[in-house]
Formats: structure tokens, sequence, C-alpha cells
């Protein structure tokens, strides 16, 4: 689901890059459905880059697999239509970004956390926000962060990075329900005492709610 997601927002792409391709399945549906002439995948482990290998065999002229942390010992003069990495930590998937020498046009990020410290680095490297998108996969929400130079929302307010730019998650069908299922799992009100800042994000989580969806 999340990687058939990701792939349906690839279109006419030269080159792709799979930071933490581990299966490389991302790297099949772009090749087997020409979505991408070339595919980068890149795996910090000798395992999980194994696993691409074997599983890319057949499409050897069109799928790489290369084994680097991050851009480290890629070729950084590649230019590159989408950069994809999924599966990470924010933190992680920052260190990346940040170590990132290529020409990118686009960036697909699906992160296992940190949605908001991933829209303040978007925002202090003056990217724009162009699609945001949540699924469900396996009782788990996720978001997808699609951003670029080229085209986009440029994210202004604070609101903007918590909950991400509302003209775009307007259109993010699940994102309430997201939110919703995280107050759930929270039991606030029993925070009001032990943890004032995470009370105060969750009531703001509510207040949020209240305005843009049906609770
Ligand atoms: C949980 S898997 C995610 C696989 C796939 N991208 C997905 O979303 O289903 C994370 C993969 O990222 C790889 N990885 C973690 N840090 C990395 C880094 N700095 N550079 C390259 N690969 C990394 C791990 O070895 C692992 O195979």
């Amino acid at each position: 689901m999340r990687i058939k997601t990701i792939a349906s927002f690839i279109e006419k792409a030269n080159v792709c890059v799979d930071v933490g391709s581990d299966h490389a399945y991302l790297s099949l549906l772009l090749v087997e459905n020409n979505k991408s002439n070339i595919v980068y995948n890149i795996e910090k482990n000798p395992q999980p880059l194994q696993n691409s290998i074997n599983n890319t065999k057949q499409y050897s002229n069109k799928i790489f697999n290369i084994l680097s942390d991050g851009f480290k010992s890629f070729d950084n003069s590649i230019d590159i239509d989408y950069c994809v990495i999924a599966g990470m930590g924010a933190t992680t998937i920052i260190e990346i970004l940040s170590k990132c020498l290529n020409n990118v046009k686009y960036y697909i990020i699906c992160a296992n956390n940190g949605y908001d410290k991933l829209r303040e680095w978007i925002k202090n490297n003056k990217f724009k926000i162009y699609n945001e998108t949540t699924i469900l996969e396996n009782n788990i929400y996720y978001e997808i962060i699609c951003f670029s130079k080229l085209k986009g929302k440029k994210l202004i307010f604070k609101k903007d990075i918590e909950f991400g730019i509302r003209k775009i998650k307007k259109l993010d069908k699940y994102y309430i329900d997201k939110l919703k299922a995280e107050l759930l799992k929270k039991d606030y009100e029993s925070l009001k005492e032990k943890n004032k800042n995470l009370y105060k994000k969750c009531k703001r989580i509510e207040r949020y709610i209240e305005k843009y969806g049906t609770y």
C-alpha cells in the first residue's frame, strides 16, 4: 500500500533513487510499469542490499543496487528526478537529506514518525510541499510528504509545520482519522499534570479536528 502509493506519485522519470530500498519493491514497480528508465537502490546494510540484488536480477540494465550510507558513496553528478526515502525515522531521513549533493527535482518521503520535524527541515531548506497523503498500512498511519523547489506551497506558519499546509491537507482524506487515532491512543486528560507539552499538543490536535473534521 505504502510503496504502491509512492509509485503512483512518480511519472515519466529518467532517474529515480530509493534510499533504503531493502527488498527493492519500489524499483520493480517503477521499471515494470515504465515509470522510470533507471532506478538506483541505495542500501546501507549488506543483507538488505543482497535482497535488492536478488530481486532485481532480471532488470540489471535498469536497476542498479549500491552499498552506501545515504548518498555518501553515490555519484553526486547524477541528476535525479525523484528521490524516495521510506520506512525510516525522521532523524535518519534528515541526516540523509542533509548530505545529498545531487541535483534532485522531487523528493517523496514516507517517514515512520516526526512529520513536524521533517516539515521544519523542508521549510528551513526553502523547499515547497506539493502533496501530502496519509495512508493506513497494517493498522499504522503514515504520511507521505512530497516536496520540491520547482512547485508547491511554502510552509509559513507554525501550524503549517505541525499539521501541514491546510490547502494541501484538506485533500488528504485520512489525515483527520490519523489525528483521531493519535488522540485515542494517548488518553491525554491524564497528561495534564504529567506532561504539559504533550497535553497542549493534544489540545491543539483536538481543536484542529473540531475545526476541520467531524468528531
Ligand atoms: C524498514 S526498511 C524500509 C524499506 C522500504 N524503503 C520500505 O519503506 O518498505 C529501512 C531500510 O533502510 C536501510 N537504511 C537505513 N539507514 C540507511 C542509510 N543511511 N542509507 C541507506 N539505507 C539505509 C536499512 O538497511 C533498511 O533496509
